[in-house]
């Protein structure tokens, strides 16, 4: 990571979604968080990679895991960090997502990491400033961010990932963390399964991914890993299934399917936060196989390599209107 590094030519601006980048650029990103966490177990877990730059926490929704690994990334990179509380600022009496960003802009910030609920915002963002803007998930649209260290956590468990199958479990039609996961996967030759209530299971799938009914026919399949989505209440407009008991009895890791994924040695992860008692039971978190604390975990390194690894614009210093100055 020195700057004789050939990568860094290639070097983005923005990281909006899964869509946008390469089969290479994700393995970039890989590889580079590795060296990221072998600083976790040092002494002194810092490198000066970004000393003197600035990074904003931008979330209009709340957040425990996202919010806190870019803070504890940047600050790891000797980076500056500022927390915008939402909640506390001019948003709350009305002003734009273009006032505020124009605003911010002016204080020079290099990096604005942006969770906003309304899908695109964070393009739109990304349009309107040079600061380096990272998509911390945007409504139904894309978690980028967590389809990477889902990648680096996968990789560690299952070094060659061609093949390999992943059973996503749960609300696909809300998720966000479905459609980058699952965008990240395709890219990487990983088979996918969906498993859910047929309301949430879009129509408009792609044809790669095999739809289970069941998890009878779903572990007939043999699949790696099973990926449990959260089911997000707060986003769900309408009642798409009977009962939080159903849904666990239905798609949950009951008691009984915890017995089958141990004998065939399968892999659970979530991106968190967990529902107990809806997506799995409390004794799934303590499984050895069990990834989430793991995700967490590499959380960090890799949002430290999607810093190093952006390019922030040119932050020009504004010149003062003289012209108009001189009319009035
Ligand atoms: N996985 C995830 O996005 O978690 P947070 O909402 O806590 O950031």
């Amino acid at each position: 990571m020195t700057k004789q590094d050939p990568e860094k030519k290639k070097r983005r601006k923005d990281l909006l979604d899964i869509d946008s980048i390469s089969v290479e650029e994700i393995d970039f990103l890989v590889k580079t968080a590795q060296p990221f966490k072998e600083l976790f177990t040092r002494s002194v877990k810092k490198v000066p990679t970004l000393r003197g730059k600035s990074v904003l926490n931008l979330f209009y929704e709340p957040s425990t895991r996202t919010r806190t690994s870019f803070e504890i990334a940047a600050k790891r990179l000797s980076a500056d960090v500022t927390n915008f509380s939402v909640s506390q600022s001019s948003v709350v009496k009305g002003e734009s997502i273009l006032d505020t960003i124009d605003t911010l802009q002016s204080m020079k910030v290099d990096y604005m990491i942006v969770r906003h609920s309304e899908s695109g915002v964070p393009n739109f963002i990304a349009q309107n400033t040079h600061a380096s803007v990272i998509n911390a998930g945007d409504g139904y649209h894309a978690h980028p961010t967590q389809a990477i260290l889902d990648t680096y956590t996968l990789k560690e468990v299952f070094p060659d990932l061609t093949r390999k199958k992943i059973l996503i479990v749960g609300d696909i039609l809300h998720s966000r963390v479905a459609r980058s996961v699952s965008t990240c996967c395709r890219k990487l030759g990983i088979e996918i399964g969906v498993l859910g209530p047929g309301t949430l299971i879009p129509d408009s799938r792609p044809d790669y991914m095999e739809c289970f009914k069941d998890y009878a026919t779903a572990f007939a399949w043999n699949p790696d890993v099973i990926y449990l989505l959260r089911l997000q209440r707060e986003r769900q407009q309408a009642y798409f299934f009977p009962s939080m008991r159903e849904y666990h009895n239905l798609f949950g890791i009951t008691s009984n399917r915890f017995e089958t994924v141990k004998s065939e040695g399968i892999y659970i992860m979530h991106p968190g936060p967990v529902n107990r008692g809806v997506e799995l039971i409390d004794e799934v978190m303590t499984y050895e196989r069990c990834l989430i604390n793991q995700q967490v975990e590499n959380g960090i390194a890799t949002r430290m390599a999607i810093l190093y690894w952006l390019q922030p614009g040119e932050n020009k210093i504004r010149k003062p209107n003289t012209e108009i100055r001189g009319k009035s």
